[in-house]
């Protein structure tokens, strides 16, 4: 029997690699997205639902949805997120929240929608998306870090409360991919006068250019595919260029002063 998999966040990007692999896959894929009607045209080989996941009620409304079409939801991959850079001193909090509501509150909304119907199954299967950044406090970057890592911990503590119940979670971190991110990120606007002005342009040019030359989102339908596959699973996977791997192993074993030295050095600070 097919799988019937819910991916946030199926109009673009990773997410939009991952549903048109799974459905190539003979899987059932349903993808969301805030605007559907703006896809119609686009020939996606997959339904897109309507849902913001910082709305609870929306979550609960498309896992329900789901459920009635489909009769169960085997797989949930939380997918959908936002990009934010800036000095924290200067990032407006309503930006940090609005950050966290889509990367973490978001996530957490569509988990509470589908476990009811996962648990009344005794199955399924929880992804969520998180990043290489989730590891470490990138500079200017360190609310996105912060979302994501906060993503990554709450996985680990639901694998422990969920896994008698037949239902398993993990995180894949993409390092660099190729998608619409940059476009939907939020940018800080940093004053002319700012302390933090050469340094930010700085980092953002690195980042820009790693982004210019970052790999295809395509890459990471297969891995998704294998991941639901597999028996036992590990609880944090990553997906990504050797060195952005590498840097999660680094910061394990490096001293924190030697390691901010060499994230000091990539980002010509
Ligand atoms: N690209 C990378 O290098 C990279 C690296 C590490 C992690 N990630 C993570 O990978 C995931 C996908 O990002 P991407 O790179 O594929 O970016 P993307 O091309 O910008 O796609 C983002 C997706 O999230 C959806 N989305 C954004 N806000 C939403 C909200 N409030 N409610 C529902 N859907 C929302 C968008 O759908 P609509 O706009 O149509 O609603 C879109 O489909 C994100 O969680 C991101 O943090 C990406």
């Amino acid at each position: 029997m097919s799988k019937v998999v819910l991916i946030t966040g199926g109009s673009s990007g990773i997410g939009k690699a991952i549903g048109t692999h799974l459905v190539s896959r003979g899987y059932i894929v349903y993808g969301t997205s805030r605007n559907p009607e703006q896809f119609s045209g686009h020939s996606l080989p997959f339904p897109l639902l309507k849902l913001d996941v910082t709305d609870p009620e929306n979550a609960i409304a498309v896992a329900h949805e789901i459920q009635e079409k489909e009769g169960r939801i085997d797989v949930l991959i939380n997918n959908a997120g936002v990009g934010i850079t800036g000095p924290l001193e200067e990032t407006p909090t309503a930006e940090i929240r609005r950050a966290f509501d889509t990367n973490f509150y978001g996530p957490i909304h569509m988990m509470k929608a589908v476990l009811p119907y996962m648990r009344a199954h005794r199955k399924g299967l929880i992804i969520n998306i998180t990043s290489i950044a989730g590891y470490m406090g990138l500079p200017y970057r360190g609310v996105y870090s912060a979302t994501k890592g906060a993503l990554s911990l709450v996985s680990e503590s639901m694998q422990m409360e969920l896994y008698h119940m037949g239902i398993d979670i993990c995180n894949i971190a993409p390092g660099d991919f190729n998608t619409n991110i940059a476009h939907g990120r939020y940018h800080s606007p940093v004053l002319d006068t700012s302390d933090y002005k050469k340094h930010y342009g700085r980092v953002m040019k690195v980042i820009n250019e790693q982004m210019a030359d970052s790999a295809d989102p395509s890459l990471i339908g297969k891995k998704v595919e294998r991941i639901i596959e597999k028996k036992n699973r590990k609880l944090h996977y990553k997906a990504g260029a050797f060195m952005e791997k590498m840097s999660v192993k680094l910061k394990q074993v490096l001293p924190d002063k030697v390691f901010n030295k060499l994230l000091l050095n990539h980002y010509k600070l």
